[in-house]
């Protein structure tokens, strides 16, 4: 199948070769979306249903539109980062995938939010976001498209903050599951996705050894947690850095120094954020830091560094790695900044691998029919993923890998549904 290029808006369609070269590959480590794949095919749950949705542009998003078309939706997909996207992907999907396909990389913010409007174009009864710019636009400037929209689906931590604070406020209009609430994304998409894909962008980026050297991880989530043990897993000293006094008790007690930034800072060879907060990493911060220091974010935005101040502080910025932008300061140090302050571990590697991004597709894949079948009986609000979408994609990926688990006995189930037995 072949749309026309007027359709969609990719960097070449020539590239569309390699693109499905990449697809493929990364399928070979998506087993449990291909079961869905092929269940879809024959029940066809998206049948008649237009789908937007405003994605990482990646050969692992790739098997998911593919999932999605395979059940029956007509997918429109854009970028949901202007530096994530794989343009050979986005070839592929438009040419040979019938997925009309808006994502360059490198793209400006103007070209980012047309590419945005251009998935809201095609009306869609769901959205699928990452980052919930889909369906902040639609609110903000298309609201006339809501009354169209059954529901959509939500994949990361900061989109789910900036979905719960709409719908706190009264305006969010139509129901929304948190796909990243499901156990099976945020334990494993989170925290392996996040710590191998955010040193693998690190080291990319800088090709610098991590052995023996200061990382300060700001933020001790599920990401957090990933990115501080694989660092200490390649021999860096790891520093946390936390507001959340039970998660800041957590990583001292797996081991790391936990102290504020300011005091960090002077220390760090390497400081990441992984927060969904802005300014983390401030004015006074990179006043502190030593010369050479390597500032980076695995965050969802580019909010979490303050660059206008460290630009501001700045006489000139050098380019010495594609990645790597090198801020002259004033007093005569240099400090790095990878990727522009976007998420490092999509643009400057090729974000989490499709064996944990199975997982987070398969819950997003099973809520879009889950919503398809239920959004009538949901409000505008933002919903858990149900329980049994959590247990059915944590079940399929043991059984992919050949991993059998020990059943209760009837003994035991009884047991743990009584509460006369005690001490004996
Ligand atoms: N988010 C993090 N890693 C990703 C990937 N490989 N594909 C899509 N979204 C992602």
């Amino acid at each position: 199948m072949t749309t026309t290029p007027a359709s969609s808006d990719v960097a070449d369609l020539s590239l569309a070769g390699e693109g499905d070269r990449l697809i493929s590959w990364a399928a070979r480590e998506m087993p449990v979306l291909r079961l869905i794949r092929e269940r879809f095919e024959r029940e066809k749950p998206l049948r008649g249903l237009r789908l937007g949705a405003c994605l990482h542009v990646t050969s692992e998003t790739a098997n998911l539109a593919i999932t999605l078309r395979a059940g029956g939706a007509d997918v429109r997909l854009c970028a949901s980062n202007p530096l994530s996207t794989q343009d050979a992907v986005a070839a592929a999907l438009t040419a040979d995938h019938g997925i009309p396909t808006f994502a360059v990389r490198g793209e400006d913010s103007v070209r980012y939010f047309e590419h945005v409007n251009a998935v809201l174009d095609h009306r869609p009864h769901l959205t699928m976001d990452d980052g919930a710019d889909l369906v902040a636009e639609l609110h903000k400037s298309r609201s006339e498209l809501i009354p169209e929209v059954l529901a959509g689906t939500e994949e990361t931590t900061t989109g789910v903050i900036r979905l719960r604070a709409m719908a706190a406020a009264g305006a969010l209009r139509f129901p929304i599951v948190a796909v990243n609430e499901a156990m099976t994304k945020h334990m494993f998409d989170n925290r392996y996705g996040t710590g191998q894909s955010t040193l693998d962008g690190l080291i990319r980026a800088t090709n610098v050894l991590i052995a023996g050297k200061t990382v300060v991880v700001c933020g001790y989530g599920w990401c957090g947690r990933g990115l501080a043990l694989r660092a200490a897993g390649l021999g860096a000293h790891v520093v946390v850095t936390e507001v959340n006094p039970v998660r800041a008790l957590e990583a001292v007690m797996d081991g790391y120094r936990v102290m504020p930034l300011i005091e960090a800072a002077p220390q760090a060879d390497f400081v990441v954020t992984v927060t969904g907060d802005i300014n983390v990493v401030d004015r006074h911060h990179f006043e502190a830091m030593k010369d050479g220091c390597i500032v980076a974010n695995s965050g969802h935005f580019n909010d979490e560094i303050n660059l206008a101040a460290l630009d501001e502080m700045s006489t000139g910025v050098d380019q010495p790695r594609p990645s790597v932008e090198a801020y002259r300061l004033r007093d005569g140090r240099t400090l790095h900044v990878l990727a522009q302050g976007r998420l490092v571990n999509l643009a400057a590697a090729e974000g989490h691998p499709a064996a944990v991004m199975d997982m987070s597709f398969a819950n997003q894949a099973l809520c879009a029919e889950y919503v398809a079948r239920h959004h009538e009986e949901l409000e505008p609000r933002v919903y858990d993923v149900p329980l049994d979408i959590d247990g059915e994609v944590a079940a399929l990926k043991l059984r992919a890998m050949g991993v059998g688990i020990d059943t209760l006995t009837e003994e035991q189930r009884r047991y743990l549904a009584s509460w006369e037995s005690g001490t004996s």
